[in-house]
């Protein structure tokens, strides 16, 4: 169904022991400016996780006899994609992240058309397309009509997850593909990298997602890469702030003079293909690429998050990225009636 999911709080056993000690402030629910402002008071510690919370529509056993092969055939083109070429793997999360970003998971990211969300400015470097088309054409020959590209995406976004080494986590399916894919919706609401911490956490909030969820899903920037485009703006104002780390920005400033626009910087320049908590410590270190990142340690709301990730063991940062991901992947998603299901996902029924 496509409403807000409750906000409810996952968290590993460590990161509750650890957040008890933080100040109300600091979880974005006890005020602390932009904190939550939905009035929605469901956010005790002792709710009921969200992923047990049935969402209407979707079902663990969705396909189990219309499809029982999708699973399989989802990973088994993941891991073979992402065996020959990793950088894969980061841009299929990201382009999950994105399909989300635009009214929920309904693949609308997919279409191919003009004026799609694929045509958008945010979407400029996004990749994996060609391989959920391939899914999605293998999948018609084995169960004809029967498993939408915003499974087929949600799916190879979690295989895409583990095979770089996030702990699986289970699905539900039954998602259904939107009617429309809009470019200036893309550019409206996907977050590129210059928002303020309070635009972030009323993005998530207006998604069902909370501040836990907007720290640990922007852990994804631990692997994958950005280009100078996304990196350069501001560069120079945040190394005279101090916002950044002098020697990072000065090496910044020199590869995107030397490779222009669409040279590629790593996200996570310590431990570039390591799922681990290598982003949070950068961030420490002053040392986060995007300036939204940056921002995040600095801010009451969310600046315990990012430290205890940082501190912790990068199980703790991984497990509860498992756990975002599942509620990112529930969030605003159409069943039923509400959608369809596409035959080619790029293109619109
Ligand atoms: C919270 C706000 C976020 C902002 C502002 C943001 C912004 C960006 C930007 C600017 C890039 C580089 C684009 C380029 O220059 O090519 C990027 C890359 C990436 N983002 Fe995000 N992002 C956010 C959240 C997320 C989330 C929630 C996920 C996944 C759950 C994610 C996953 C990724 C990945 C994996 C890459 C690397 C892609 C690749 O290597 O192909 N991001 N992001």
């Amino acid at each position: 169904m496509r409403k807000p999911a409750a906000v409810c709080l996952v968290l590993s056993l460590s990161l509750f022991v650890l957040l008890l000690g933080a100040p109300a402030s600091a979880n974005g629910y006890g005020g602390g400016g932009g904190g939550n402002n939905n009035g929605d008071h469901d956010q005790g510690y002792n709710t009921r996780p969200a992923y047990e919370k049935p969402v209407d529509g979707l079902k663990a056993d969705y396909y189990s006899k219309s499809c029982p092969e999708m699973e399989a055939i989802v990973q088994r083109a993941v891991r073979k994609a992402v065996g020959k070429d990793y950088t894969l793997a980061p841009s299929l999360i990201r382009l999950f992240f994105h399909d989300f970003a635009v009214q929920g998971t309904d693949a609308s990211v997919l279409v191919d058309a003009p004026g799609s969300e694929k045509y958008a400015d945010a979407s400029k470097t996004l990749r994996g397309f060609d391989l959920i088309e391939d899914i999605k054409t293998e999948l018609e020959k084995k169960c004809k009509h029967t498993v939408s590209c915003a499974d087929i995406l949600t799916a190879a976004a979690r295989d895409a997850s583990t095979a770089v080494g996030v702990p699986y986590w289970s699905l539900r399916y039954g998602r259904k593909d939107g009617t429309e894919s809009r470019e200036d919706e893309a550019d409206r609401y996907v977050p590129m990298g210059g928002e303020s911490v309070t635009d972030l956490i009323a993005f998530f909030q207006s998604n069902g997602l909370n501040v836990v969820d907007l720290v640990a899903l922007s852990g994804a920037h631990t692997i994958g890469r950005a280009t100078c485009e996304s990196v350069k703006p501001g560069l120079c104002q945040r190394k005279k702030s101090g916002a950044v780390n002098a020697r990072y920005a000065d090496f910044l400033t020199r590869k995107c003079a030397a490779g222009g626009d669409d040279e590629y910087v790593e996200l996570d320049g310590e431990t570039p293909t390591a799922f681990d908590n290598r982003y949070y410590k950068n961030l420490m270190r002053g040392m986060g690429l995007l300036p939204s990142d940056q921002k995040m340690l600095q801010d009451s709301r969310t600046s315990h998050f990012v430290t205890a990730f940082a501190n912790q063991r990068s199980e703790m940062f991984t497990h509860q990225f498992a756990q975002s991901m599942r509620r990112l992947s529930e969030a605003q998603v159409l069943t039923g009636d509400e959608g369809v299901v596409r035959r080619k996902c790029s293109v619109l029924e």
